[in-house]
């Protein structure tokens, strides 16, 4: 372990873990992870961009620490988050002769996380499993938690569980092979933790984000730790999104889920972009509504754009009506008893839960924003 690796616990009882977070540790992954590797061997799955960037560097670590492995590669995209594919992966470990105490990695981003996960929820009524999240939006959101899922007809992430993996090592350095788009839309999620509850960070993003988007590696652990440690204690609070506490991990994405819908949950505006849009609009919202400063609002988007992120629905490129948008949300899955809570905020770090909202504001509001 060197100087600048950072430990944080998720306090679940005798489901806690440790997320290691450290430059190079995907390169010491084998002596890293040996304590988990039941039977000498773990079982790999990660997706066709990441086997061409990472998974050398995983297969040399584990061969180094005398521990066999063996890799499933699935396409890459949001598109793999399949039946079919949960299939092909549940078939492969099965295959593999997996038992319930053999571990499973995870290597990749959202996708690969949220489907392997999964997949090692049911197998055998459940194996373990071990996440290395190689983006940014994964290492600072998607594999700390426990949620997992797969997409379906109906819409994104309908069908899932909440299983926690046994560890989750981040390399900040795998960073480095990302498209600056990418990183973008992961350092929306980022800056998503100032504004739930941290005004502090907020700051330090505004001072450091710039540093930390071109690579900078000290601003880039700094931010996985801070935004881990944000995460990690709001999982020990509400593991199951029960008490209003983990919803709070939505802000954004309510505004965000409907301008995804609408342009088709693709490459046109990646999740972490719609998330962007969706706080600067959240956070316009609550200043229209009069919960807070409408220059709270201008800093929020003005940090946003600043980032290169779109904070509007002419930069997400989304010309639809205030209904039409209305409409995807309808379809969101944090609907309860046909009203639909939204993450407002009184200000930076002061983000709540608002059951009360009347959709037919939100649709003119929408309406206004659209110009
Ligand atoms: N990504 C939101 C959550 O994990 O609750």
């Amino acid at each position: 372990m060197t100087d600048d690796a950072t430990d944080i616990a998720v306090a679940l009882g005798e489901r806690s873990y440790a997320i290691h977070i450290e430059d190079g540790s995907l390169d010491r992954a084998g002596a890293l992870l040996k304590p988990f590797a039941r039977r000498n061997r773990f079982i790999v799955v990660t997706d066709a961009h990441v086997a061409a960037t990472q998974s050398g560097r995983l297969g040399t670590a584990l061969d180094a620490a005398g521990i066999a492995s063996t890799i499933e590669i699935l396409p890459a995209g949001e598109a793999t988050k399949s039946w079919a594919n949960l299939e092909r992966v549940t078939d492969f470990l099965l295959d593999q002769g997996v038992e319930r105490n053999d571990t499973v990695i995870a290597l990749g981003g959202g996708v690969i996380g949220d489907l392997v996960g999964f997949a090692a929820s049911m197998l055998k009524r459940g194996c373990n499993f071990v996440q290395i999240p190689t983006t940014l939006l994964s290492q600072v959101d998607s594999s700390v938690g426990g949620k997992t899922a797969i997409n379906s007809r109906a819409g994104k992430n309908l069908i899932g569980a909440f299983y926690q993996p046994v560890h989750v090592l981040i390399d900040p350095t795998t960073l480095d092979t990302l498209s600056p788009r990418e990183v973008r839309a992961g350092y929306a999620e980022v800056v998503k933790y100032g504004l739930i509850d941290d005004p502090d960070f907020f700051d330090w993003c505004e001072a450091n984000g710039p540093a930390l988007l071109e690579g900078d590696s000290s601003a880039r652990r700094f931010a996985i730790a801070r935004s881990v440690a944000a995460k990690a204690r709001i999982v020990a609070e509400d593991e199951r999104e029960t008490t209003g506490r983990r919803a709070l991990l939505n802000l954004g994405h309510t505004f965000g889920h409907a301008l995804e819908a609408e342009t088709g949950f693709s490459d046109r505006l990646l999740h972490g972009e719609a998330v962007a849009t969706g706080m600067a609009l959240a956070f316009r919202f609550s200043a229209a509504a009069g919960l807070c400063d409408a220059a709270v609002a201008a800093r929020v988007t003005a940090h946003l754009e600043a980032a290169g992120l779109p904070a509007t629905l002419a930069a997400a490129h989304v010309d639809a009506s205030g209904a039409a948008l209305v409409a995807h949300m309808l379809h969101d899955k944090k609907m309860e008893g046909g009203r639909l809570p939204f993450l407002l905020a009184r200000g930076i770090g002061q983000t709540f839960l608002e059951k009360q909202v009347d959709l037919t504001t939100v649709e003119r509001f929408l309406d206004q924003e659209r110009g």
